[in-house]
């Protein structure tokens, strides 16, 4: 289990780097050069294994650590991994003399001396990384397997390293890895809903997983209007990834792997989740007026739900809803800001103060940049760009305390639960929070088909996941007898119907197995009883 990354299906020669899932390599037209890709996949692609089996999930949720630079005592994540063996490659002669006559065959004594001077350079960019993000801590809560703090992360890299350190801001949000089925759907993304246009979200997505982007000159002057901002965002591969992610469908439950369902009990399942989910789960399909994309059929619109209402951690929407960056030295007018294709929901460009601005506005109006500049040097035309940016989105932006409520088809494959992945399986997850788990263990890929999540004892190289962390909370979203508040948003659920509704998570999003559902009366929805205060 290298560092939690899901092994190679496709053997040499089809994949002749062995990679694993989701690594990819190009060469560069222009330069030659070879570039190892980190792609979609990598992060959006979850496998469950069981009885020896294992169930591959496009587009799922993936379980390893990539990000973290940050050395810890348990190890096991890749970009540690990869900064330590470069150091011991790059300090040892023999070490690294072998890695070169690996990398240069024959031009070995011609190239030596500069592919060490070019390692240098990659090596203490990561080196740096490390000591930075240790000595100002600015990633206390550790991650673990399966989550990454993607914006707190995004923020520190773009806002920090590349334009000053009182950008820095403390990380201690960690999220899972969403799965991606359907999404191209969804008028919002992203776990807090404040992303809109595809093409803006690949662009920061590309950022950062390291594409080249230069904010300020080399000594540190703004960048003039004209030249803003030459990066190595390929659009053209970008949409092609877009595209393709149209094409996924939610998992179907393989019955011959993980056993039979119950068609009786999921269809009283149906009914409960028309009772008790179905208000804030139900895809809702917008009429034309509606739309965003008019173009776009379906879009559905998602409900964000605050969090003094769902009640579940809240760091991350906050965070991201708080923390203001100083963009001055980037010369930005506001005049210039006006031309791009960015539109702020809720506040207005007028309101707002480029020395106090927050991450997802800043991102926004930097991939705008990025993106027209990307878009002017590709030549692509403005009908391919109308298509390229999801039916003629713009860059929106919406900054909600909440979270979004996707529908639920094929969430049986992607545990653990929550935009955080505090809650190791399905059965919990509808159970009151007293009498879900506190500590658990995650880096399994052991699925457990009646409980719903992965296994979550005890086991080597595991991550303890303990919810009393900041960050790591595995309250709210509770089904609870009483008055709605703090989190609880429907009445108390017997076992019983627990079941029932978990087998209907089975059959939702399989045509074949949701076609052999019996009608079940359902209760209406009700907001249920408010509390007196
Ligand atoms: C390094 C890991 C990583 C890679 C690579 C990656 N993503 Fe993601 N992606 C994430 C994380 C983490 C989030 C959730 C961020 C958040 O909402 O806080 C996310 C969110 C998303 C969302 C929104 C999901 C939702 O629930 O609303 C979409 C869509 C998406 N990614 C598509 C892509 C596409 C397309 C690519 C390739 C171009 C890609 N991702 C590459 C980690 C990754
Ligand atoms: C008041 C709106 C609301 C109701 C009612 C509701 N949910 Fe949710 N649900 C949400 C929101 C919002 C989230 C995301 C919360 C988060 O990630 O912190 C969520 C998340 C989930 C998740 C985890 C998704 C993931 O990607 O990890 C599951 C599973 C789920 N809900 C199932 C249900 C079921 C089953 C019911 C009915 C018994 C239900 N929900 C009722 C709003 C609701």
């Amino acid at each position: 289990m290298a560092f939690w990354l899901i092994p190679p299906s496709n053997p040499p020669p089809l994949n002749p780097g062995n990679l694993p899932v989701g690594f990819a390599r190009h060469s560069d037209n222009e330069t030659g050069e070879h570039y190892l890709d980190i792609s979609c996949a990598a992060c959006h692609t979850g496998e469950l294994r069981y009885n020896g089996q294992a169930v591959r999930i496009d587009g799922g949720a993936a379980l390893h650590s990539l990000a973290s630079t940050v050395p810890t005592i348990r190890g096991g994540s890749f970009g540690q991994a990869l900064g330590m063996s470069m150091a011991f490659t790059y300090y040892n002669p023999v070490k690294f003399n072998r890695f070169a006559k690996q990398v240069l065959g024959e031009t070995y004594d011609e190239n030596k001396a500069q592919l060490r001077r070019d390692f240098k350079v990659v090596l203490d960019r990561l080196l740096g990384t490390a000591f930075n993000d240790m000595h100002r801590g600015l990633y206390p809560t550790q991650e673990g397997f399966g989550r990454t703090d993607a914006f707190g992360r995004i923020a520190n890299t773009v806002f920090g390293d590349a334009i000053d350190p009182s950008n820095y801001r403390i990380a201690n949000a960690p999220v899972s890895y969403p799965q991606v089925w359907d999404i191209w759907k969804f008028d919002w993304v992203q776990w807090n809903g404040s992303a809109m246009q595809p093409m803006a979200r690949n662009v920061g997505e590309a950022l950062g997983v390291g594409a080249t982007l230069r904010l300020l000159s080399t000594d540190g002057h703004p960048v003039a209007e004209a030249e803003r901002y030459a990066s190595s965002v390929r659009l053209h591969d970008l949409h092609t990834l877009e595209e393709t992610l149209k094409t996924l469908q939610p998992p179907t439950w393989p019955e011959a792997i993980f056993g039979k369902v119950d068609i009786a009990l999921a269809s009283r399942g149906q009914a409960l989740f028309k009772e008790n989910c179905a208000y804030c789960h139900a895809p809702d399909p917008k009429p034309i007026q509606d739309r965003f994309a008019p173009a776009r059929d379906p879009e559905w619109r998602m409900r964000v739900v605050e969090t003094s209402v769902i009640g579940t951690d809240p760091t991350t929407a906050d965070n991201i809803a708080d923390h203001r960056y100083d963009l001055t030295n980037l010369g930005w007018t506001k005049e210039e800001l006006s031309k791009l294709d960015v539109r702020l929901f809720g506040t207005t460009l007028a309101e707002l103060d480029l020395s106090n601005i927050s991450s997802a506005k800043a991102l926004a109006y930097i991939t705008a940049y990025v993106e027209n500049r990307a878009y002017q040097d590709a030549g692509i035309s403005d009908s391919q760009r109308w298509e390229m940016d999801g039916f003629g989105l713009p860059i929106g932006v919406q900054e909600i305390r909440g979270y979004k409520a996707r529908p639920l088809d094929g969430i049986w494959a992607t545990p653990p639960f929550l935009h955080n992945g505090s809650v190791p399986t399905l059965f919990q997850l509808l159970s009151p929070v007293s009498e879900r788990q506190s500590e658990f263990w995650v880096g399994n890929f052991e699925f457990n088909p009646k409980q719903i999540g992965y296994r979550s004892e005890k086991f080597k190289g595991g991550f303890l996941f303990d919810t009393r962390i900041t960050g790591n909370s595995n309250r709210g979203h509770e089904f609870r007898a009483g008055c709605r508040e703090d989190g609880v948003i429907g009445r108390a659920l017997e076992p019983e119907e627990r079941w029932a509704l978990i087998e209907y998570l089975k059959v939702l999003g399989n045509p074949d197995l949701q076609a052999q559902l019996q009608p079940v009366q359902a209760k209406p929805w009700t907001p249920g009883p408010a509390c007196q205060n």
